[in-house]
């Protein structure tokens, strides 16, 4: 198909020269870089997507030469669309005084344009509109087009379909990042993989899953296969269960039409969870190469045994008196059909049968509306065996160690042991060998995980992006799950707002020996 992205990069190593260093996977400050946002005037793209394309130019990240394109139907002028966006950039280093100077350096080089989604002569005049101010900044020199898809599932297609065949880049190559949700289950993922694929090559999409650009989720690697002390342990021997925590004190408020379509398991655990798992319990990738990674996290995702309906726990959050006010209930929000049945809480125990996990539970839990936020991995290992301190320790599980990755807020690393109080006789405590990232690092805020993947695809890094067959493996495992809650109507168990959960997680947890953390 003469179409396609990669036919139009079909020549794209010999566009490469050294002027455009990035697509060697090096932002050159000499580079060429228009992106165009489509979906511009969303949720995403002002809370997210601006944000952390502003902080990569703060930081210096961006080559000089860039513009930045958005596109939708809103019909703004590019000043009331800079007014728009301009209170949500962030000014990362708060001591920075130039950052109010950065923000109008910033915005004379972003653009809108409004359009249909689905009419090609919008997305020529697109086309022409990015032309003219990159021919105006850097005349014809190769450029890099980087569209980012920030906008709803229902019209991935045309938009790629458009965007692929009328702006393109012409000299350079183009890279298409497409956010979740990437289908509702296998056969809907499928199609939208083919029809995605008519217009853009594997090569140049990239699916994004923000939790994998989290700088936690990013050193769990770090941690796994670099030091020595972990890595023997990291196995059935010592490993009991493993817990895969994720919970907001907030519910779907605003976002419940989107949601009850999906429901937590579509929404969180299907990508961002299953992907902590996969990171977490795969074997060690040949090289840090994306490719080798990737066919180690598809490797241990095939290797998960069919979910049983008898370890999983559905909730929905219920309406709480809350002082004088309530905090509404899932039911409540206007936008969810009266009576649905959608989960806002899943938690589930998960199996991997190879020989280094055979037997492990993997518990993952995720809910809406529940008394914290927080995203967290524990691992809880074997007790000691011997019983040497048994006097001093009392319960050996309970004093067994954990080790425990926090993801947000506050990150951190820690490790729970059995320690000596100091002084005359023999008491045990339990303490932590602990990294907080704020204490030790406190070199300023962390990147947000959006500006690191937009570097990525900036410098072509696809390691933090999920690859097709990844995809396929995932919803193969949550398919038939999926299906049975729907086709079975699985009622959730109620749980109120702000609360701990559905009783039935802490039932399910005790069956596998696991308290939660
Ligand atoms: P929005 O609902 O805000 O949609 C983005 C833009 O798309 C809107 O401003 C609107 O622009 C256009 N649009 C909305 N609905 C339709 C429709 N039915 N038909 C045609 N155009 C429509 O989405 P978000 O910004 O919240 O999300 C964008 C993508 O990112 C989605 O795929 C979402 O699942 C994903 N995502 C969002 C997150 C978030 O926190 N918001 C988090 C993670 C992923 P206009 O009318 O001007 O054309
Ligand atoms: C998104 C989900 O992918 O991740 C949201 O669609 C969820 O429902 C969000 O709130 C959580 O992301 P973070 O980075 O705020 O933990």
């Amino acid at each position: 198909n003469g179409l396609r992205v990669d036919a139009v990069a079909a020549d794209a190593p010999s566009a490469i020269d050294d002027d455009a260093a990035m697509f060697k996977g090096k932002v050159k400050k000499s580079g060429k870089l228009s992106i165009c946002v489509f979906g511009a005037s969303g949720d995403l793209a002002k809370k997210k997507v601006y944000p952390a394309i502003f902080s990569l130019f703060y930081d210096g990240h961006l080559p000089d030469d860039f513009v930045v394109f958005g596109y939708a139907r809103s019909n703004m002028s590019n000043d009331e669309f800079k007014d728009r966006i301009r209170s949500s950039l962030p000014c990362r280093i708060s001591a920075a005084k130039d950052c109010d100077v950065k923000v109008e350096k910033f915005l004379t080089r972003c653009f809108y344009t409004a359009g249909q989604y689905d009419d090609p002569e919008d997305y020529k005049s697109l086309d022409v509109a990015m032309a003219e101010q990159e021919q105006a900044l850097w005349g014809d020199k190769k450029t890099l087009r980087l569209f980012y898809l920030s906008i709803p599932p229902s019209i991935f297609v045309p938009v790629a379909q458009n965007a692929a065949r009328h702006v393109s880049s012409k000299s350079g190559e183009t890279r298409v990042i497409v956010e979740k949700p990437f289908g509702r289950d296998l056969e809907s993922s499928r199609a939208l993989t083919e029809a995605l694929a008519q217009d853009l090559a594997e090569e140049h999409t990239y699916r994004i899953d923000h939790y994998l650009g989290k700088e936690l989720i990013e050193n769990l690697t770090v941690l796994r296969f670099s030091n020595i002390v972990f890595q023997p342990l990291w196995s059935r021997t010592y490993i009991r269960n493993v817990q895969i925590n994720f919970s907001e004190n907030f519910g779907t408020e605003g976002r419940g039409g989107y949601f009850d379509n999906y429901g937590i398991v579509r929404d969180v655990i299907q990508n961002h969870l299953l992907q902590i798992l996969a990171l977490f319990a795969m074997e060690e990738p040949a090289s840090l190469d994306a490719e080798d990674i990737r066919d180690e996290k598809v490797k241990v995702i095939r290797s998960i045994r069919p979910i049983d309906m008898d370890n999983v726990v559905l909730g929905q959050y219920k309406g709480k008196r809350d002082g004088d006010g309530v905090l509404p209930g899932y039911l409540d929000d206007d936008t969810v059909p009266p009576g649905s049945r959608c989960p806002t809480f899943a938690a589930m125990a998960l199996f991997i049968d190879n020989a280094r996990w055979d037997g492990v539970p993997f518990l993952i839990k995720a809910g809406k509306a529940l008394h914290k936020r927080q995203a967290e991995i524990r691992v809880q290992f074997h007790h000691s065996p011997g019983n040497l301190y048994k006097k001093q320790l009392g319960n050996r599980e309970e004093n067994s160690n954990e080790l425990v990755f926090r993801i947000q807020p506050d990150e951190g690393i820690y490790l729970n042991i059995n320690s000596k109080i100091p002084g005359l006789g023999m008491r045990l405590d339990q303490t932590d060998l602990d990294l907080q990232y704020k204490t030790k690092y406190s070199g300023g805020a962390l990147p947000d995980a959006y500006e690191r993947l937009i570097l990525d695809v900036v410098q072509g890094d696809k390691r933090l992006f999920i690859r097709n067959d990844e995809l396929e493996a995932a919803w193969k495992l949550f398919t038939p799950m999926l299906d049975r809650i729907e086709e079975d109507e699985i009622a959730p168990e109620l749980y109120p707002y702000g609360s701990r959960g559905p009783i039935g997680a802490h039932y399910l947890a005790s069956r596998w020996n696991v308290r939660w953390g």
